[in-house]
């Protein structure tokens, strides 16, 4: 939520908070500002809407230019105040000498602004942000060090916060802060860097320092000095990124979404490469720490997440209930905050989360880890602050995702929960040798099923021109393939914003049915195995009621013709790993039906794709 980029010393310092800020569009879109310092003053530029309105105003102003000191910008999601000019970030303070960029949420901004008012400052924005720059600058009245007054302003914050902090008379130095919320420094040659997330600077330095929470940076053109709350130094690392900028282009698709729902082949392939060997031998996750004596005694599992993480997480759920036989509760992590954390002796915590830096996956992980718990957290981003703070990691490696709706990372983390749920059937020996060995040979099989589903859409863009005028949408499932129909109806949600749901098949006759007649259509995933028969009967009740059926099936079936009106084939695969092919044509109908509705698809309104505030 919310993007930051900062730079000192660059001479294209405009350029790259422009650039930087089209790098971090996917973390909010609803306005944009910069602001920088040219010698003698702080110039501020905003603009409402997405972040071409903001280029369009600054036209002129992209060229090359040294006497640019400090610069920060901003991209908003909008949590304080409506998306408006006003209320979008730099905040400039009271008498126009500290100008601010915040991602994060200041808890207590109500108490602090009424004591700011009755010391005569007055505010112009509805933001919780603009308390910030008013504090930083009333504390400077009572020191001459800036790094004084910012360590005293920040200390009086409750919330999260990410800053990007320029003085109108110190234009040589740009300040950082962070808590719960994330924020980057990059080291380059001559000039520096900070940012939300690595994309805004991978074209200009591959030397990151991740700053923890209650840190401050202090940063020039060619040092930095990073410090804590009280003043002290600290001695930080810098890492290297090991990603290229390509990996953040099109590559030639209309949009991110359509480029991820292709790159899923290779995306499994990856997942298993060097994890699953030879058949005959057991999996080799290195990440996991826990010892197998542990894993052994293991009796109950926990995994939080938020969103498409939390659809993976029921698929694991089933997984590893059905492959090992101890119970597994998950949880939206919104919900797991604020109820009693019961954790017993020998239980693990699974956290999921593509981003690794979802407010509320990341509060449950700690709240978890405080009362003992072993965290294994399944992410995307092995440099997030989840990954960081976690006892085990298991990385899914699907590169970076752009497109809001999740589409690889999501079968990626699929792959990490088969592959742990075989493993720890490995460990526990709780199945036989020969279903192992016939569960990794299919596993193997998986991207080229997923290639033949890409390679032949047509089924699915018919669907999508006849249903695409729909209001409604139900989506049904059963087993191990309901999160899938979750996961199908989210996605057509979030990008076409057409009402559509994910039911258990068996639940429709319990109230869901009576919605039903031939304004909404009906779309089943049913594949041989436990519950095909189920579903189809649950199919022909719904064709009963004049629902317009579709199939997502691998079934070759006679009858299914005369339920459905539109049939799209899948490979076949064991029952157990349908979800990794049921799942893509349902990404590409949303697609496709979103796409004739003429939607933004890679930036659907009102989300972000990094959720940092609770
Ligand atoms: O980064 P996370 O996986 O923790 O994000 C969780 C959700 O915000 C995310 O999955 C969201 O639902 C996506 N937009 C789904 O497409």
């Amino acid at each position: 939520m919310c993007g930051i980029v900062g730079c000192i010393g660059h001479e294209a310092l405009v350029r790259f908070l422009i650039e930087g800020l089209e790098k971090l569009e996917y973390r909010g879109y609803d306005s944009s500002g910069i602001a920088f310092h040219n010698g003698e003053e702080v110039k501020i530029y905003k603009a409402q809407g997405k972040l071409i309105n903001l280029k369009n105003l600054l036209n002129g102003c992209l060229s090359e230019n040294s006497n640019l000191k400090a610069g920060i910008g901003h991209i908003r999601w909008a949590t304080h105040g409506v998306p408006n000019e006003t209320n979008a970030h730099p905040h400039i303070s009271f008498e126009n000498k500290v100008a601010i960029v915040h991602n994060g949420i200041i808890e207590n901004y109500k108490e602090l602004k009424k004591e700011l008012i009755e010391k005569g400052y007055k505010f112009s924005s509805q933001t919780d942000t603009e308390v910030i720059a008013h504090l930083i600058e009333d504390s400077l009245k009572n020191t001459d060090s800036y790094s004084a007054a910012m360590r005293h302003a920040l200390k009086k914050l409750q919330g999260a916060y990410a800053l990007g902090v320029i003085f109108k008379e110190n234009p040589e130095t740009l300040f950082a802060a962070r808590k719960s919320a994330p924020l980057i420094i990059g080291v380059g040659e001559n000039s520096n860097f900070i940012a939300s997330d690595v994309p805004a600077i991978l074209e200009y330095t591959k030397k990151v320092i991740y700053l923890d929470d209650n840190e401050i940076a202090q940063i020039q053109g060619s040092s930095y000095k990073i410090m804590d709350l009280e003043g002290n130094i600290l001695e930080k690392q810098v890492e290297i990124i090991p990603w290229e900028p390509v990996a953040i282009s099109k590559m030639g698709y209309k949009h991110f979404m359509m480029k991820e729902i292709h790159e899923q082949p290779d995306v499994i392939r990856q997942t298993l490469f060097d994890k699953l060997r030879c058949f005959s031998e057991p999996l080799h996750l290195p990440e996991v720490k826990l010892t197998h004596d542990t894993l052994e005694k293991l009796d109950r599992i926990q995994i939080i997440a938020c969103g498409t993480s939390l659809h993976a997480a029921m698929v694991g759920k089933y997984l590893i209930e059905e492959f090992i036989g101890i119970p597994v509760d998950i949880e939206a992590s919104s919900e797991y905050i604020y109820k009693r954390t019961v954790i017993s002796k020998n239980s693990l915590i699974i956290g999921v989360s593509q981003s690794g830096e979802t407010a509320d996956t990341l509060t449950a992980i700690r709240q978890a880890k405080s009362k003992g718990s072993h965290v294994l957290v399944i992410t995307n981003r092995p440099d997030s602050t989840m990954a960081r703070e976690a006892d085990s990691l298991l990385p899914v490696n699907a590169g970076f995702e752009v497109s809001v709706a999740a589409t690889k990372s999501y079968t990626a983390q699929l792959m990490a929960f088969y592959l742990f749920a075989i493993y720890l059937a490995e460990i526990k020996n709780s199945l036989p040798q020969e279903e192992i060995e016939e569960y990794k040979k299919e596993l193997l099989q998986l991207p080229q099923k997923v290639e033949m589903i890409l390679s032949n859409k047509e089924e699915i863009n018919e669907c999508a021109i006849k249903f695409h005028n729909t209001r409604n949408f139900i989506y049904i499932a059963r087993g191990i393939n309901y999160p899938v129909a979750l996961e199908g109806a989210l996605k057509l949600k979030e990008i076409s914003y057409i009402n559509a749901t994910g039911y258990p098949a068996g639940e429709l006759k319990h109230g869901p049915i009576a919605m039903l007649d031939d304004t909404i259509p009906v779309l089943s995933v049913l594949v041989p195995g436990k519950v095909y028969e189920k579903v189809l009967s649950n199919s022909e009740e719904s064709k009963a009621r004049n629902a317009s059926m579709i199939a997502v099936t691998s079934a070759d079936d006679e009858n299914l013709e005369s339920i459905f009106d539109y049939i799209i084939k899948i490979p076949k695969t064991h029952e157990i790993f349908s979800p990794i092919l049921t799942t893509i044509p349902l990404q590409l109908l949303a697609y496709y039906i979103a796409e004739y509705l003429g939607k933004d698809i890679d930036q659907p309104r009102n989300l972000a794709k990094s959720v940092t505030v609770e």
